[in-house]
């Protein structure tokens, strides 16, 4: 089998409920940080990393998306006559490849092992990778194509990892390390939201997966774990029993949860301040606003 890494899953189907009300009509990956949607970021990340075929697990609800990804013959037609050929070149990054870009639907939300699972007959018997789009990672080289290079050296099944506060394992996966070289590491366990005693390590889970697809015939034979979902994690647990392949790969970058209102918060003013269009005048609002703060206590 190829380490040539082509394919990519996108799994959207959650019901993003840390959002609502929002989200009772807008899908979480369509919301915005400065001005493009979460999928974008990710969808640009998976670009970079050399992905061809985009595959986006939906559920209902969630048209938005795929009208994102389609061209917009009135709005083109409308910036060509104004000559607005800047806006133009930024619907450009929207527009998919006739064919590049699949829609598979998790019809119940049974979790992120059985979303991924949904594409099954769409990655055949290829390595493939799996990114969260609320998980957004902010660094000068993307995440994804960090991983699928040291990828090339490994094989197996690589996870995205960080080193997260104590107090905070009980929100992650978390890896049991067998080896630390560095930035990949060899795992020899993983838990889902272990009970602080119980956490093996600090080094989180996140996001951003390379899997082989040892790891689709996995879910097919489990039972639903945590939270009565079928979860990623465990499937790929299941291959560091059957053929200690499991690595953990510490991405060079900042991740923000764009999942949680404070994390997508975060994110905005981290990925403001890093646009020179905008960084002088939220630099200062925010200066400004933190005076007034202090002032007042
Ligand atoms: P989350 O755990 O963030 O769940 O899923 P959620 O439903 O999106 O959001 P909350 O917790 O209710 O606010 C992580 C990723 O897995 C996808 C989500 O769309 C998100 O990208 N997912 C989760 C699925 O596609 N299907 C599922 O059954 C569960």
């Amino acid at each position: 089998m190829s380490n040539k890494v082509t394919k990519a899953v996108f799994p959207v189907a959650g019901l993003g409920t840390r959002f609502l009300p929002a989200t009772k009509s807008v899908p979480k990956e369509i919301m915005t940080l400065v001005d493009r949607p979460l999928i974008q970021y990710a969808i640009d990340e998976a670009r970079a990393a050399g992905i061809e075929e985009f595959i986006f697990v939906t559920s209902r609800g969630k048209s938005a998306l795929e009208d994102y990804f389609d061209r917009a013959p009135e709005l083109e037609a409308n910036l060509k006559a104004k000559n607005k050929t800047d806006l133009m070149k930024v619907l450009d990054s929207t527009n998919m490849d006739s064919g590049a870009i699949a829609y598979v639907r998790q019809n119940q939300a049974l979790g992120l092992g059985h979303a991924v699972w949904c594409a099954r007959r769409l990655l055949g018997n290829e390595p493939f990778a799996v990114l969260l789009p609320d998980d957004v990672i902010q660094a000068d080289k993307p995440c994804l194509q960090q991983m699928v290079e040291a990828y090339q050296e490994t094989g197996g099944n690589m996870v995205a990892a960080m080193e997260v506060p104590q107090d905070r394992v009980s929100s992650y996966g978390v890896l049991d390390l067998k080896e630390d070289m560095g930035n990949i590491v060899s795992v020899k366990g993983m838990v889902e939201k272990p009970k602080l005693e119980d956490a093996p390590s600090n080094l989180a889970v996140i996001g951003r997966y390379i899997l082989s697809p040892k790891v689709l015939q996995n879910i097919d034979n489990m039972e639903t774990g945590a939270g009565g979902e079928l979860q990623l994690t465990d499937a790929i647990a299941k291959e560091i029993t059957d053929s200690d392949n499991v690595y953990g790969y510490r991405f060079k970058g900042e991740r923000y949860d764009c999942g949680s209102k404070s994390g997508f918060l975060q994110a905005t003013v981290a990925f403001g301040l890093a646009r020179p269009d905008l960084r002088d005048d939220l630099e200062h609002y925010l200066e400004d606003v933190m005076a007034a703060r202090k002032a007042a206590q």
